[in-house]
């Protein structure tokens, strides 16, 4: 009689211990899914958005018979898909310039007509991506690293026509962006010019960091990256004239009156330009 009371004690027992786990378990696992659809939906907002931008871009600035800039990022992905849509449906011939290697792969890889600058030095119009524009329109460059050959493409062009979604856009550089400015540096000279610029104009000046190689990132051209974490809003045309001066500097991510166009996609799926 003892033994089957224990034995009823200890089956009850055990399936307590399993409701209780089961119902933790799927807690858990609906916490962890409501979670990352949350995320996802984020995600899934901010690429609608880079998408719209670079749609609204190219059909709005692309003509038949030009040469195109192609920048570099996440974004201009959108714009090279809708470029390809339009040369294939519009039989549009058009030669596109890169702004990095990653750049020359797209073309490559989409089979459009690649081109160089000593091809084509001169450049209808550039659309590239950035990480900050302010109300005037200067942008911060090179959250990717490719600000030199960006910066040199878009200078080509009669037109730099920037697509961004809506968390770039900004009353002032260093609002939303809090990465710093990148500026590239030939390697020997990364620490004279990291002190130089902190004697310059305070911040904090940063080698970034490679992610997946041990050691600081590369650039196409060879050279070192420091962001610069700026200390408050100031004259970036004089700024970036001062730090381009600087022995070691190849160019900073500062794009001041370049842009001609921006074109934000908006969280609401609708695109704005200014
Ligand atoms: C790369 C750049 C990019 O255009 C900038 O970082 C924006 O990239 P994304 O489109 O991925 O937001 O300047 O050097």
């Amino acid at each position: 009689m003892n033994y089957s009371k224990n034995l009823l004690k200890a089956s009850l027992l055990s399936l307590i211990t399993i409701c209780a786990l089961t119902s933790v378990w799927s807690f858990s696992f609906n916490f962890t899914v409501s979670n990352s659809n949350k995320k996802l939906s984020t995600i899934q907002l901010l690429e609608k958005a880079k998408r719209m931008a670079a749609v609204g871009a190219v059909n709005d600035s692309i003509k038949n018979n030009s040469i195109i800039g192609i920048g570099s990022g996440s974004t201009i992905v959108y714009a090279m898909k809708r470029l390809v849509e339009r040369v294939k449906q519009e039989n549009l011939n058009v030669i596109c310039i890169p702004t990095s290697f990653q750049a020359r792969q797209l073309i490559i890889e989409n089979k459009l007509k690649l081109g160089d600058l000593q091809t084509h030095p001169k450049i209808d119009c550039t659309i590239d991506g950035a990480d900050e524009v302010d109300e005037k329109l200067v942008l911060i460059k090179g959250g990717g690293g490719c600000l030199t050959q960006e910066k040199i493409v878009a200078a080509c062009a009669d037109k730099l026509v920037i697509i961004a979604d809506y968390t770039k856009k900004s009353k002032f550089l260093g609002e939303h962006w809090k990465k710093g400015i990148p500026i590239e540096v030939i390697p020997m000279a990364y620490l004279p010019v990291k002190l130089k610029i902190k004697e310059m104009f305070n911040g904090e000046c940063e080698l970034r960091m490679a992610k997946a190689k041990a050691g600081p990132v590369v650039t196409d051209n060879g050279n070192f990256i420091l962001d610069w974490h700026f200390p408050g809003v100031g004259d970036w045309g004089v700024i970036n004239t001062a730090i381009t001066m600087i022995p070691g500097v190849v160019e900073t991510g500062l794009f001041v009156n370049m842009a001609t166009k921006v074109f934000f996609g908006l969280a609401d799926g609708t695109v704005i330009s200014l």
